[in-house]
């Protein structure tokens, strides 16, 4: 392996909780879930998070946590889907591994993500439009941040794995 971490980047719904978890499975390396790490550390919910202490502690944490995490080497990172909007976090990232990024179309997110409550930013504002629009705001940053890009719409998840791991190998 070229460099010491694998992290997985992309938007919500993309799939990085479920790749990394399979990634840990065929590689045996050690795997972290940023909003896990963080929902530990606080000690509540990531929505609980944004409600009562704002997006911008949540978004220091976020750093502070993934600082923490890549003090270590040969992990698998699965990072929030807004962790590329800081520039300090791309840097730390880069310099520490490969970044893959993960994309999907707005309608795949959706069908994703629909059913589920656990993302603040998509509350109340889920619907494909939205999503769509929060890409192409983010598209730019996603792809500065890339050193390997993989599309997973229509895939299976051994197969962006396998693609993940022929491209980082
Ligand atoms: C966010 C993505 C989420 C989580 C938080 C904010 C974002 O992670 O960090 O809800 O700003 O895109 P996932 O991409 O794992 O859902």
């Amino acid at each position: 392996m070229k460099k010491k971490n694998i992290m997985l980047i992309g938007f919500m719904g993309t799939g990085k909780s479920t790749i990394s978890a399979k990634l840990r499975e065929k590689t045996r390396m050690e795997e972290v879930d940023m909003d896990a790490a963080i929902v530990e550390r606080e000690n509540c919910s990531i929505n609980e998070i944004f409600q009562n202490q704002g997006e911008a502690y949540f978004r220091q944490v976020e750093t502070d946590v993934l600082k923490e995490l890549l003090t270590e080497d040969h992990r698998i990172i699965s990072c929030g889907g807004g962790a590329v909007v800081k520039e300090e976090n791309v840097k730390m990232m880069k310099d520490n591994g490969s970044v893959i990024l993960l994309t999907a179309t707005a309608q795949t997110v959706f069908d994703r993500v629909k059913n589920n409550n656990d993302r603040p930013i998509l509350r109340g504002n889920m619907n494909v439009e939205f999503i769509q629009e929060l890409m192409k705001k983010r598209e730019a940053l996603y792809l500065r941040a890339a050193d390997i890009i993989i599309e997973t719409d229509e895939k299976s998840v051994d197969e962006i794995c396998d693609e993940i791991l022929i491209k980082v190998c």
